[in-house]
């Protein structure tokens, strides 16, 4: 598969917000910068509500598509829809293209921070930054004009050691067993890599820390070298060109995702016969919107402590223009299809895991660390 390469995209604004469900994909990935749904301000106050939706009409090309009802028709995918309805599918071999998403609360028991957790979460303690905002400290402008603060954070939560979760290696199995199409991670830890899985079943779709690169003259870093950096409470600089400062190769907000991404998805998403979302609040775009992009007949399963994905909340959403998927439908009338189990992930994929007849595999695999 041939990837594109991962240019910096245009800066992030009202207009560059389309989600990757739009037609043209090209048009779609060139203004898919990495964005948050809590990050919308209101640029047209003062108008009526009748001018505002006519302005985002022509500013964003959306409003135009009606929402169908015909989910409500759908013959029900699912026997029940809860664990035994999953774990039942699942057995009964009609999953055998599963898709896995994540995001950080798959790796919080491993000891990292989600981020919008109250007050454990990354966001909520950066007080000490005195940022303009708590999701600065991953904006690619921020970072450029000062980058210190990224880094002292890095220092901080630079994981001790490389555990894997419990989570971790029931993905791995989901693979081991020949069921996992592709794992979709938000999360830069690598934690996945360390428990197994291939990297052809891997998209990191917000990059990891597993290489870094000059900003400047785009020579290559490895993650030992920037460790030993940040370590040093140094920002890290290019040895080889005028001191550019090597970025981890994460993606920060105003940054276009990886090609690879954006190709993977063209690839999967009409084959998964399983989505299975764990650990994540669904609030960054574009990654929040692939769970829509499975067929009508996928069932979609959230494995969570909160609810999440009911309806992206997009300004266009909240508008009543449409544009952004109706989401999950768990809590919703008419859902056919979708299942929210609450609790912790580790839990929950135990007893999935329990349910399946699989226990004595997951343990096996559990010891196992892999080099990331
Ligand atoms: P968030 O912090 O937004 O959401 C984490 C979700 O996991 C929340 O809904 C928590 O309730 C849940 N959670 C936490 N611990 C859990 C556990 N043990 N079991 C089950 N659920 C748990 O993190 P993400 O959704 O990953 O981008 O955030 C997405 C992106 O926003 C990140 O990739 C990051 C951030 O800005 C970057 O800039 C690098």
């Amino acid at each position: 598969m041939e990837e594109n390469k991962n240019e910096p995209g245009p800066s992030k604004s009202q207009e560059s917000k389309p989600t990757i469900e739009e037609d043209n994909d090209s048009d779609a990935e060139k203004n898919s910068t990495h964005s948050s749904d809590e990050e919308e301000s209101d640029p047209t106050s003062g108008f009526s509500m009748e001018q505002i939706r006519k302005w985002l009409q022509e500013k964003l090309h959306v409003g135009s598509c009606v929402q169908s009802d015909s989910d409500q028709r759908h013959p029900l995918i699912l026997n029940e829809f809860t664990m035994d309805g999953v774990v039942e599918y699942i057995k009964e071999g009609r999953a055998k293209n599963i898709i896995t998403m994540a995001g950080a609360g798959i790796s919080t028991s491993a000891g990292i921070p989600d981020f919008r957790s109250p007050t454990s979460g990354i966001y909520a303690n950066l007080g000490k930054f005195n940022l303009p905002n708590p999701m600065a400290i991953f904006d690619i402008r921020y970072f450029e004009e000062n980058p210190k603060p990224f880094f002292v954070l890095a220092k901080e939560l630079y994981p001790k050691s490389f555990n894997p979760t419990p989570c971790h290696y029931f993905i791995k199995l989901l693979h081991d067993k020949g069921l996992l199409l592709r794992h979709y991670t938000q999360n830069i830890d690598t934690l996945e890599r360390v428990a197994g899985l291939p990297a052809n079943k891997l998209v990191e779709a917000h990059g990891s820390f597993h290489t870094g690169t000059c900003l400047k003259c785009k020579k290559e870093y490895t993650q030992e070298w920037m460790k030993t950096e940040i370590f040093s409470d140094k920002v890290p600089q290019c040895t080889s060109c005028d001191g550019g400062v090597v970025k981890p190769n994460i993606i920060f907000f105003g940054e276009n995702l990886p090609g690879r991404f954006f190709n993977c998805v063209r690839e999967d998403f009409s084959k998964c016969d399983l989505l299975i979302i764990m650990g994540t609040s669904l609030q960054v775009q574009p990654f929040a919107s692939l769970v829509e992009r499975v067929s009508d007949d996928c069932p979609r399963v959230l494995i969570n402590r909160d609810k999440a994905g009911g309806g992206l909340a997009t300004l266009s959403n909240i508008l009543g223009l449409g544009g952004g998927g109706p989401g999950l439908l768990y809590d919703k009338k008419g859902n056919y299809r979708d299942v929210f189990l609450q609790g912790y992930t580790d839990d929950l994929s135990i007893e999935i895991v329990e349910k399946l007849g699989w226990t004595e595999d997951h343990q096996k695999i559990s010891q196992v660390k892999y080099e990331p």
